[in-house]
């Protein structure tokens, strides 16, 4: 049976993983506290508003309807900022291969991407027209780990949830794609992602033979 495979955006395909760490530190910090990295693996691939109401917790502080408004306008204008010069040389090492691969055997794709910056994103990197389809924060409603996004992208391919790979740099994703009835593959550290059915430090770990094996396995 034919697989498809979802791409996550940010820490997956490009390395902005970072730059939403260093704009979310900024917004800490302005409010005078500050949160750690290991903090931060908690908020990688939760919606934006989610991300602040997990910051503001963490620094014990309540916002105002409008100031909250007011702060999420101001990550993502910082956050814009640090991505502003960004051009395909941000591509994470081995994706490409990855991609140019699974278009030589005609294997669809999609994005899965919480983020509402992720078509613009992937126009800078020049990715934009290689996926089949898109899925991104402004489709919608329910934040990972709930598997909406990938769900609607497996649809977009016109395969089943149980025929999609998910690669995924966030454990919040890893779970959407395990609640989601998909096979994961987190791509970052092994004690964080402890809960996907593969891990791989980056993409140049992983073997064009293995993407065949996993394209013919069976969710577990
Ligand atoms: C996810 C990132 O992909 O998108 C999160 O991992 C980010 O860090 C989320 O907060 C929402 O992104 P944006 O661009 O809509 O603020
Ligand atoms: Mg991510």
């Amino acid at each position: 049976d034919r697989r498809a495979i979802i791409f996550d955006l940010d820490g997956v395909i490009v390395d902005t993983a970072k730059f939403h760490f260093l704009a979310w530190r900024k917004l800490a910090n302005d409010l005078g506290f500050d949160f750690t990295k290991e903090q931060n693996e908690q908020l990688k691939g939760v919606s934006r508003v989610d991300s602040l109401k997990k910051i503001l917790e963490w620094g014990d502080m309540e916002l105002s309807e409008e100031e909250f408004q007011k702060q999420m306008a101001l990550k993502n204008e910082n956050y814009l900022s640090y991505v502003d010069g960004m051009d395909d040389g941000e591509i994470l090492p081995g994706v490409k291969k990855v991609l140019d691969y699974l278009d030589e055997n005609q294997v669809p794709y999609a994005l899965g991407s919480a983020s509402k910056n992720a078509r613009p994103i992937l126009k800078k990197i020049d990715l934009y027209h290689r996926f089949d389809a898109i899925v991104d924060g402004t489709d919608v409603s329910k934040a990972k780990p709930d598997p909406e996004v990938f769900l609607i992208a497996a649809e977009k391919l016109n395969v089943e949830p149980q025929q999609c790979v998910v690669f995924e740099d966030s454990v919040a994703g890893v779970q959407a794609a395990n609640i989601g009835g998909m096979l994961s593959v987190g791509i970052g550290a092994k004690d964080v992602l402890h809960e996907a059915d593969h891990v791989f430090t980056d993409f140049t770990e992983i073997e064009l033979n293995f993407i065949d094996k996993l394209l013919n396995t069976e969710k577990k």
